[in-house]
């Protein structure tokens, strides 16, 4: 029988030298990683004098059969065996030797989450947590030790349960996670799933997984969202970049003549990603992107320079306030829409993301109504604007912009199906 404790280093001295390679090979591991209160048995079944007399505080017995011992235990002294170690709440895992040096890796990161330990002085009877090691709020380092394929399936559950995801999702997060821990692509999780993480990469994936499990959203986490097949640069200081708001860029994308001269003026650009992507598909357009917040410019600034959008300048600006006698053939914008009362606010990734890109007054529709009203002041004749909305203000829209003496008003539908761009022409 072979222990590890520091009070009976006698025993664990003695019975070291009787140790296989194998053995020898997971007590090292176990040990490099504190696993100090794990009891490891070899070739005798563990009975109640063993368990007594040197593991009084094991939680967890290891088992490895001896090669020239293999059938050390039979069916009926296992199931005793079993029984015993289940009255005393103990867990027991089994291992033959070539089994052990085979899975080296799983069984060690296999006993880590058994056992759940931070420091050998945690673990005392009745202290072991039942939930897995990723409840909400994250664990320092209970990634470390584990296998690829344990820890993202353990991810994605504790995502799932945490945030309501579906499998698919939180799988999804969980592999996107350990990449950027890893820095490594998707296709090399699949290869290596036996891999087991090193401990900085496990302290890397605990702190990324514990921000996702309090609910922080995945872009702001890897600071970055892709849109309209261009990585952008996010922070806290922007809206995340929505998949519906494609649409705006597709519907000014037709409306502004390639390999022509044409003003765009981008109300509202957050992270740069309407602007953006409109000045890299229209290089000949002379696009101006406004923000009343600061910060926002900062990141839409270096989104431009980074993706090398070059026919694009920044203002400080709230909606038309610094534009004066500016004149535009094409105005479009993403602004804030959500009523002040929705309880959508207090959910998801939106409870994150800066409340003045989001929030226009009691019905959603304060700033929509700024920008219609005097949009006709900054646009040339026959020139367009539209914007995006939420999915009931369709009609308001389109009404605000016959009020305001546009033609051809209509509105788009996102991938969803559901109203999302509504737009008018100033007669020209
Ligand atoms: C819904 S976000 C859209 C961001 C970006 N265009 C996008 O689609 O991802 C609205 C943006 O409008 C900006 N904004 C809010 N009120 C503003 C105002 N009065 N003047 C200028 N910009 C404003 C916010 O700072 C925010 O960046």
């Amino acid at each position: 029988m072979l222990k590890y404790r520091p009070t009976l280093k006698q025993n664990a001295r003695t019975l070291r030298t009787d140790m296989t390679d194998a053995e020898k090979m997971l007590w090292s591991r176990l040990r490099r990683k504190q696993l100090l209160d794990v009891q490891f048995y070899r070739q005798k079944p563990v009975g109640p004098y063993i368990l007594d007399f040197y593991a009084p505080s094991a939680k967890l017995v290891v088992e490895v059969d001896g090669s020239q011992h293999a059938n050390a235990g039979s069916t009926t002294r296992d199931e005793r065996r079993d029984a015993y170690l289940a009255s005393k709440g103990l867990s027991v895992l089994r291992f033959d030797n070539l089994q052990v040096l085979r899975e080296m890796d799983a069984v060690v990161g296999t006993i880590y989450n058994a056992i759940y330990v931070h420091s050998a002085g945690d673990l005392r009877r009745g202290e072991i947590p039942p939930s897995p090691p990723f409840s909400k709020g994250g664990m320092a380092f209970a990634s470390f030790g584990n296998p690829i394929k344990i820890l993202l399936s353990q991810s994605e559950a504790a995502l799932a349960a945490a945030l309501d995801l579906d499998q698919r999702e939180a799988r999804l997060e969980a592999q996107i996670l350990l990449c950027r821990a890893l820095d490594r692509p998707r296709s090399w999780l699949v290869s290596h799933d036996r891999d087991a993480l090193a401990q900085e990469q496990a302290a890397a994936f605990d702190a990324l997984l514990a921000r996702r499990l309090q609910g922080e959203p995945i872009a702001y986490i890897l600071g970055e969202r892709e849109f309209f097949s261009l990585d952008f640069k996010v922070s806290p200081a922007v809206l995340i970049p929505r998949p519906e708001t494609e649409l705006l860029v597709e519907l000014a994308l037709e409306r502004i003549p390639p390999g022509q001269p044409c003003r765009v003026l981008d109300l509202g650009t957050g992270s740069g990603a309407v602007a953006i992507s409109l000045a890299l598909r229209r290089r000949q357009a002379d696009i101006l992107a406004v923000d009343r917040s600061a910060a926002a410019l900062e990141v839409a600034r270096n989104n431009a320079q980074s993706l090398g959008a070059h026919n694009l300048r920044f203002a400080q600006s709230d909606w038309y306030g610094t534009l004066e006698g500016a004149k535009f053939d094409l105005i479009a914008s993403n602004p804030p829409y959500i009523a002040a009362a929705d309880p959508h606010l207090a959910r998801g990734d939106v409870r994150f993301e800066p409340i003045s890109a989001l929030v226009a007054g009691d019905d959603g529709l304060d700033d929509i109504r700024t920008i219609v009203r005097h949009a006709p002041t900054y646009l040339n004749p026959a020139g367009w604007l539209l914007f995006e909305h939420g999915h009931d203000q369709a009609d308001a829209c389109r009404a605000l912009l016959m009020r305001a003496g546009f033609s051809q008003v209509a509105t788009g539908l996102d991938l969803a199906k559901i109203p999302r761009v509504t737009y008018g022409q100033r007669p020209g």
